[in-house]
């Protein structure tokens, strides 16, 4: 599995057949490294509706006539808008033409905050992606939470993309307790550099990682790792 930064909280997951998009957030995202319109992808995943996660999701999704999978709110808010939806829920998956995706739950808000109006958007969630038999973790925006274990349990996870930033998310003490609950085979960390109070370093944070014994893959934007 391919796994490429774009930027923030937004990666894509490939097998060399298809793609995924996760949190497509690039439009006046300061890293990202494509347009909205250099996208080509198979779904498009935004973990919640926060403006640095759902993103370009809606023209994206519109443009290529691809879905957006998101928790049902969040689905039927893109709906509303044209796209084409699979709407799901907290720990329920389905299989694809492209493979399978399920969702995680996630402890966040999800909403649409414009500046006269914050309109509800369901839970916010994560993602496990399987693509030819691999399995990706994108965490979205989330705290530490101990059903990361749970899900480390019942998922053999190739590649989790862990949030460290702190501030909004897990900062690095608790991303590395979250590697030992999810027992995943390698890291990537997200969500640490592209705003002022979440700027931190990234590489202190795969030491500690790979002390675990756990490989970690610090990816700028627009670089790409194979897992
Ligand atoms: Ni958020
Ligand atoms: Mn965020």
């Amino acid at each position: 599995m391919i796994i490429r930064s774009l930027g923030h909280a937004c990666f894509t997951a490939g097998d060399g057949k298809h793609t995924v998009i996760f949190d497509p957030f690039l439009t006046d995202n300061p890293e990202a490294v494509v347009t909205p319109e250099e996208v080509r992808v198979d779904a498009v995943l935004p973990s919640h509706g926060h403006s640095d996660h759902l993103g370009d999701a809606i023209p994206i999704a519109r443009r290529l006539g691809v879905p957006i999978i998101a928790p049902y709110e969040l689905a039927m808010y893109c709906q509303r808008f044209g796209a084409e939806v699979v709407p799901l829920h907290i720990g329920g998956g389905t299989d694809l033409a492209f493979g399978r995706v399920k969702l995680t739950y996630a402890t966040h808000g999800s909403a649409v905050v414009t500046d006269n109006l914050i309109e509800y958007t369901g839970p916010a969630c994560g993602f496990l992606v399987t693509l030819s038999g691999q399995t990706v973790y994108h965490a979205g925006d989330t705290g530490l939470f101990g059903d990361m274990r749970l899900i480390g349990e019942t998922t053999p996870i190739d590649v989790a993309v862990l949030p460290i930033g702190d501030h909004f998310t897990m900062g690095a003490d608790d991303a590395v307790r979250a590697v030992e609950f999810l027992q995943p085979k390698a890291v990537v960390p997200t969500h640490y550099s592209a705003f002022d109070p979440i700027r931190k370093d990234p590489h202190e944070f795969a030491r500690r990682v790979e002390a675990l014994g756990v490989r970690c893959v610090v990816l700028a934007p627009g670089e790409e790792a194979e897992f």
